[in-house]
């Protein structure tokens, strides 16, 4: 597709030096076999700045012919075991080492997300430092899975191997393009699994800086290939690969259902982290200025485009108006605007497909019957895909926007009457990926938490996220767990060796 040279200064402005050095020259290839390689059909594709919509890049467009030979470049690379004989160590030293040059281009990849992404740079900052954390911990996992000996009759010695999977093939989403690279790439490599990375076309940049990054840390040809391109090509013929062994996504639950069905071609395995409607349950007992603080960033932190995020809030009736007054303040705290301005706490939505979906939402909410308490309208900015934060009232669990994951900064209120109550509506949806609860009875904080159908549970915070913690879905929000020593399981399969004595 021709397109015009964007004018990289005024798309990315306000960027450091390096950043624009990036950015200019040439369109942005994939990375195959530890080389740089246009799309086979020479189709590139322009990846936009949401806060101004300019085009920062044009990408290569790659489908499934790319996918062939990425996938071909990942076999061979495991197949040969250039990576997994190297041995648990020399993969732990390469993965330290990818996470000390994403640390040392830190500052630069944090701008990369804040242009691609639009949120504000003080998140891009401590989305790098996770992506960090994540990479050094599962460098020491790679030393640490184990297998077993097994206690058989005598004439008979069995033992189990952990083995890697083989060929992942990895679909991860917009929202936190650097930290779910990490997510996906660190626990296959340190498993001594290869790589076939698809970054979301909105946010494709920290994965080609990051794949430049594993070149320069020295990883064999072929162990980690990323192939920029759109959903149902590119990610489509990932997921269907007779040559792919697992498939892991982040995303909507409506491809995830996809991904399943494509996998079933040739068995591969699934994991999945989707969408969720998370319940953050306020009892009157809360410590209410931490409640309404950390509720607030449960919700707005990324524009709201958080799988986990605190959109549906139950607040016990007897403190709902003192809620909700001092949320809505909260929320008319924020200071939308430029993202990379360090005083901006909320920055645009990823797209203008993304924009439209949510102010549709608006819109619902307003016919539905919704109250706008803050919020409730589009940015006064004349460019970018900006929303207001916003809090409604008048609503209740079976309304369209108490349902739905909308995927912006967003959230319903609604009242309930007493813990039995707040748990029927908590759960009463078809997700089940986080949760929270406020209240100072030690009791019910565990008794809440262990009702709640979620993946994660926070009792008196919200949102935290831990790699040494398993992060993932009940219900439709997904299976497998991510993060923790449980991505042994989803990167690794099992070998029992019977031996007669
Ligand atoms: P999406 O689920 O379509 O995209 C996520 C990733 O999947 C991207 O890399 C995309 O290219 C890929 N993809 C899309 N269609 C595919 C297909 N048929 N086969 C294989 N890969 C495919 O999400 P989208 O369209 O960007 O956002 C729509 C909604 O999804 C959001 O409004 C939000 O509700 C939800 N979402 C949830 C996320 C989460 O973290 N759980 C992340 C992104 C979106
Ligand atoms: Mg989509």
């Amino acid at each position: 597709m021709a397109a015009a040279v964007p004018s990289i200064e005024s798309a990315a402005v306000g960027a450091a030096a390096e950043v624009l050095r990036f950015l200019s020259g040439p369109p942005k290839q994939l990375l195959i076999d530890g080389k740089w390689v246009n799309a086979k059909s020479g189709a590139t594709f322009e990846t936009i700045n949401p806060a101004n919509e300019e085009v920062l890049a044009l990408v290569a467009e790659g489908d499934k012919a790319d996918i062939d030979d990425a996938v071909a470049a990942a076999r061979r690379a495991f197949e040969t075991g250039r990576w997994q004989s190297m041995g648990p160590h020399q993969r732990a030293r390469y993965l330290l080492k990818i996470a000390d040059l994403i640390e040392s281009h830190g500052e630069e990849l944090a701008q990369l997300i804040t242009l691609d992404n639009g949120k504000p740079i003080a998140e891009s900052i401590s989305e790098v430092g996770r992506t960090v954390d994540t990479f050094r911990y599962y460098a020491g996992w790679a030393t640490k899975f184990y297998g077993e000996t097994n206690p058989s009759a005598p004439a008979l010695f069995n033992y189990t191997l952990r083995e890697p999977v083989g060929v992942c093939g990895q679909i991860i989403p917009w929202n936190g393009p650097l930290s779910t690279i990490s997510w996906k790439i660190a626990p296959a490599l340190a498993f001594g699994n290869t790589v076939v990375l698809k970054p979301a076309e909105q946010t494709p940049l920290p994965a080609i800086r990051v794949g430049e990054l594993i070149c320069e840390a020295g990883l064999p040809d072929g162990v980690v290939n990323i192939v920029t391109g759109f959903g149902p090509t590119a990610g489509g013929a990932l997921a269907a690969h007779p040559n792919v062994d697992k498939v892991a996504f982040t995303g909507s639950t409506e491809v995830g259902k996809l991904i399943l069905q494509a996998s079933a071609g040739n068995l591969k395995r699934v994991s999945l982290e989707l969408g969720g409607k998370s319940p953050n349950v306020i009892f009157p007992d809360a410590p209410l200025e931490a409640a309404v603080a950390m509720s607030a960033t449960g919700v707005f932190r990324n524009q709201g485009q958080v799988c986990c995020a605190a959109t549906r809030m139950f607040v016990q009736e007897r403190i709902y108006d003192e809620f909700a007054d001092r949320i809505a303040a909260k929320a008319n705290e924020i200071k939308l605007g430029a993202p990379l301005d360090r005083t901006t706490t909320m920055g645009p939505l990823v797209s203008s497909e993304q924009h439209e979906r949510v102010l549709g939402y608006l819109k619902l909410a307003r016919d539905e019957g919704a109250y706008a308490k803050a919020g409730g309208e589009r940015g006064p900015q004349p460019k970018g895909y900006f929303v207001k934060p916003t809090i409604y009232t008048q609503v209740h669990n079976a309304m369209r926007i108490a349902r739905e994951e909308i995927f912006g900064p967003v959230a319903v209120l609604i009242p309930f009457k007493d813990e039995n109550d707040a748990v029927f509506q908590g759960n009463d949806t078809i997700y089940g990926l986080g949760a929270g609860v406020w209240t100072r009875d030690l009791s019910r904080a565990h008794k809440v938490a262990r009702a709640l159908r979620a993946g994660s549970v926070w009792i008196n915070c919200y949102g935290l996220i831990d790699p040494i913690s398993p992060f993932g879905g009940y219900k439709q929000s997904g299976f497998g767990r991510e993060l923790g020593p449980q991505s042994i399981d989803l990167y690794t399969q099992i070998k029992s060796v019977y031996v007669k004595l």
